[in-house]
């Protein structure tokens, strides 16, 4: 209540945002407020024909409600508004928080040459931003799969890079060209009730990805894609992922991790409360040869219901070897799966393949419990270069200890 609708008209006049009077209150006086401005990209003459390119008009919605000296909100509304690449950057001067409200449905245009900066969608140097509104962000990936060839990723449907203090909530994704969500570089940020789906056999459609960045909370989603459903890659310390279900696609990861010289250390990730349904994996820490000396610690993945998943457990230091690579050298240490039960279709449910060059070290095994899906069983494990305890429940058939 008691917003205002900007229109272009009032542009032309130099007004951009209103300081606006209420109405007279319940006790009969009137309060100056300083209320929310609606900066709705119709005024600014988007189309929601799902097929015109909205970039620009996306653009100066944003630059004023950006520099607005009132509250401001962006608005989408409900329709099909197509656009290619835009890039909502700041910092913005307007009051905390800057609302981006999605009603309608955000389509990419499906043309790779429109996009320059692997992203359709970026926010970059925004604090206290709220991206919500129920909507949708159609990535249109069936029209560009085609052309990925592994090495140069696709568009990311959304990236948030240098934020803080930020969320995203409320909406759903659809058929990204590339990664759905990557959030890099950024602190503070909270991620919930999204829904993010892709066909399970589209290319690298991870649904979430987070790099470099401090505090980040993934809640309350619903996940199934292409790829991994959440992967948590290097330099990142307190990634909190809870209530995610995942399914179909490759799992809940850390990693892959080492790829790159340049990697930092990841510290403290807590995955908790989710579900894997009909995954290739569910609880995943993969790491590449030829890697940097990285260290990954205080990993914990807890309270976790498995369906049919294919590697429940899964440490891999040998992703993406060759014969000629060498050993990682990411250091695995401290490293805990608690409570984790449910079935797998395949005979080795629990699978650790660390590294002969660092070993790892300090991982906990407590209260595993898994039943065979479409075979006789037993369910097996496996571990090589780990130092591995169990305690409590530990239902795959193998020894209560290893040894690196
Ligand atoms: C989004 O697009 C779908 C399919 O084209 C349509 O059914 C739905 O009504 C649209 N939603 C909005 C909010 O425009
Ligand atoms: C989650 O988001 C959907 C829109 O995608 C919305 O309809 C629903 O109310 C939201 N749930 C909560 C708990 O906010
Ligand atoms: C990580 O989270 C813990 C607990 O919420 C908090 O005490 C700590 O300060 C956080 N670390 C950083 C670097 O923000
Ligand atoms: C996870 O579930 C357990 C048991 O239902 C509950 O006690 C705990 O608070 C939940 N934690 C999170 C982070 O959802
Ligand atoms: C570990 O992974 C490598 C590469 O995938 C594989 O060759 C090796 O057999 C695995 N070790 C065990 C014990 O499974």
């Amino acid at each position: 209540m008691g917003s205002h609708v900007i229109s272009q008209a009032w542009f032309a006049l130099g007004i951009t945002c209103l300081l606006a009077v209420s109405p007279a209150a319940a006790g009969g006086r009137r309060q100056i407020l300083t209320e929310e401005t609606v900066f709705d990209v119709a005024a600014f003459g988007a189309k929601p024909d799902g097929v015109t390119d909205n970039s620009m008009e996306f653009i100066r919605a944003w630059k004023a409600a950006c520099t607005c000296p009132g509250k401001a909100k962006v608005l989408i509304p409900a329709g099909n508004f197509a656009s290619g690449e835009v890039v909502f950057a700041g910092p913005c001067t307007s009051p905390a928080p800057i609302i981006f409200e999605i009603k309608g449905n955000l389509t990419a245009a499906p043309d790779l040459s429109m996009y320059s900066n692997f992203a359709w969608i970026m926010f970059q140097h925004v604090d206290n931003l709220v991206i919500t509104g129920g909507g949708t962000l159609d990535g249109n990936g069936k029209k560009v799969w085609q052309f990925a060839d592994g090495t140069t990723p696709l568009p990311a449907s959304l990236i948030l890079e240098t934020m803080g203090n930020s969320k995203l909530e409320n909406l759903k994704f659809v058929d990204s060209m590339g990664f759905h969500i990557k959030t890099t570089s950024c602190h503070d940020i909270v991620i919930t009730n999204l829904t993010i789906t892709a066909p399970d056999d589209s290319p690298n459609t991870d649904g979430f990805h987070v790099s470099r960045s401090t505090n980040v909370k993934v809640t309350d989603c619903l996940i199934g894609t292409g790829d991994d459903c959440v992967s948590i890659g290097e330099g990142n310390t307190n990634v909190t992922v809870a209530r995610v279900a995942c399914g179909p696609g490759h799992g809940i990861s850390i990693g892959s991790l080492g790829k790159r010289p340049d990697e930092k250390n990841l510290r403290g990730v807590t995955i908790s409360n989710c579900s894997l349904t009909g995954t290739t994996n569910g609880a995943r820490i993969k790491t590449c040869h030829d890697s940097p000396n990285l260290i990954a610690s205080a990993i914990v993945f807890e309270d976790i219901v498995m369906t049919d998943v294919k590697n429940p457990i899964i440490i891999d230091q040998n992703y993406h070897s060759t014969p000629n690579s060498k050993e990682s050298t990411v250091k695995l240490v401290d490293v805990h799966f608690r409570k984790i039960r449910g079935s797998t279709i395949s005979e080795v449910g629990v699978w650790l393949n660390c590294s002969m060059a660092n070993p790892c070290e300090g991982v906990e095994l407590a209260d595993i419990d898994l039943v065979p899906s479409g075979f006789l069983g037993p369910v097996g494990f496996a571990c090589t270069n780990a130092m591995a305890t169990m305690a409590g429940i530990f239902n795959p058939l193998g020894p209560r200890q290893c040894i690196a």
